[in-house]
């Protein structure tokens, strides 16, 4: 098998990113290079992402400056990753001619096959979907750092009506619960200090008789000065005991992705999200309940088929209850294939606008305010390094995923921990001054330095 340079741009979700490292594993092992730059490159690939349209005219946008350089170098195989290779296919290649090579997300450990039939001048083609394929073997490409993916499950079965997951990224299936503890072991060996384990339905996984719970359990007691994140969460699928086992360890983040979509219970009917609101604030109680300082974020989507200003203003009403920390906000994109495609798309382009501008600054109010709550309290910080700004600053993230700015000090190192007071702050950041180190053993008692 012939090999090469391989450069590779990753556009979307997190589940992609962790998919770049998994498909550089597999091309590492046959023996190609990874290249940072794509004029040094035999090989260019684009892992992309088909959620919304305007995802997917970015690769086509992408696309088309590539094409300059393959015109410059006509043996540059040039390929497509992920869901829009999943979701296009053939199109990909009869109508942009310049695409050699299309791989779907379950057929990564192949692509070295694809890669050479496009080699030999043909068309690399596989998107054949697994019920299996979880990657559990294969050993990611990672640049050392702090923080890590870890993808625990693949695909999704839920099927909201406006989504596409599910056709690009086909059923849902775990990896072994072994497995991913001895990887988050390896990275703590590493210097790790947070991973965050991910699925597009994260608590719907399954090894056994393991749950999700079990599988954070697990996790937190490999090392417990590494933070355990995870997203994202569907609400049909948040249990009790993952809400204790949350509280039980302090290494697990006190924060949940949890995406609403919307706050009508009409509209969330139509797209067979499965709750009602009424549900989704019981749980955000007992949730707040259960885990003391839990904080929540979530996904909005504004302008769903037939959804009214009535529906709207449920909706702003549900982030004034939750009061989340953040949210993810996107205007209705219809995605050929799904049940909503065929539902029209009625709310026009204006309203939609409308919509989400008021969903964006009614979150930035209420981001504001809870950041301003915490001035004159104190945070754990996890130093990540300089400030993008400035040297003279460091940068770290709390426990709930806060980007925290301190001043510079020379025994501060990023991986660690150290107890800020907080003293100003933005919708964005925290500001504050240390106070002391925090160091975790491994008995999980915390010490002061
Ligand atoms: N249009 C707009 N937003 C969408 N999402 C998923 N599909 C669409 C779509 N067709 C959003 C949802 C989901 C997040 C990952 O992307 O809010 O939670
Ligand atoms: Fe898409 Fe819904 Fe599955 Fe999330 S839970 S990936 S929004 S189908």
């Amino acid at each position: 098998m012939k090999n090469g340079s391989v450069y590779i741009e990753t556009y979307g979700c997190q589940m992609n990113f962790a998919d770049t490292e998994i498909v550089l594993g597999v091309l590492k092992k046959q023996g190609y290079t990874v290249v940072q730059n794509p004029e040094d490159a035999d090989i260019i690939l684009l892992n992309t992402c088909s959620i919304r349209d305007n995802a997917e005219q970015r690769i086509y946008g992408r696309l088309g400056n590539l094409k300059n350089l393959k015109t410059k170098k006509p043996e540059l195989v040039l390929g497509i990753l992920g869901c829009m290779a999943e979701r296009l296919r053939k199109d990909l290649i009869e109508e942009k001619k310049i695409v050699d090579v299309v791989v779907g997300p379950d057929e990564y450990r192949r692509l070295p096959e694809y890669i050479d039939v496009a080699f030999n001048g043909d068309k690399g083609i596989g998107v054949k979907l697994s019920r299996t394929e979880t990657y559990d073997d294969i050993e990611p490409h990672r640049e050392d750092g702090l923080s890590a993916w870890i993808s625990v499950m693949r695909g999704c079965d839920k099927f909201c009506t406006f989504c596409v997951v599910p056709f690009t990224r086909g059923r849902e299936r775990s990896r072994s619960l072994n497995s991913i503890v001895k990887e988050i072991d390896e990275l703590s060996s590493r210097g790790f200090k947070e991973v965050t384990l991910l699925g597009q339905n994260v608590n719907s996984y399954r090894d056994g008789e393991n749950d999700f719970a079990d599988l954070l359990a697990a996790a937190a007691k490999v090392d417990p000065s590494m933070r355990i994140r995870f997203t994202t969460s569907h609400p049909q699928d948040l249990s009790d005991k993952l809400l204790y086992t949350i509280a039980e360890h302090q290494s697990i983040c006190n924060y949940i992705h949890l995406p609403v979509q919307s706050g009508s219970n009409r509209i969330l009917e139509l797209m067979n999200r499965t709750y009602t609101i009424e549900h989704y604030l019981n749980l955000i109680e007992k949730a707040k309940k259960i885990i003391p300082g839990v904080s929540f974020s979530t996904d909005i989507i504004a302008g769903f088929p037939t959804e009214s200003w009535e529906d709207h203003f449920a909706t702003l009403e549900v982030m004034r209850q939750v009061r989340y920390d953040g949210a993810y906000m996107f205007k209705y994109s219809p995605r050929e294939g799904t049940k909503a495609y065929k539902m029209g798309d009625d709310v026009p382009e204006e309203v939609k606008t409308k919509r989400l501008q008021e969903i964006i600054d009614l979150q930035q109010q209420i981001s504001y305010e809870i950041n301003q709550n915490l001035i004159g309290k104190e945070e754990i910080v996890l130093i990540e390094g300089f400030s993008r700004k400035s040297d003279e600053f460091l940068s770290g993230r709390t426990d709930t995923n806060k980007v925290t700015i301190i001043p510079s000090q020379a025994d501060i190192k990023p991986g660690d921990y150290v107890r800020v007071k907080i003293n100003k702050a933005t919708s964005a950041t925290l500001f504050g001054e240390y106070i002391s180190h925090i160091i975790f053993e491994k008995s999980s008692v915390v010490l002061s330095a």
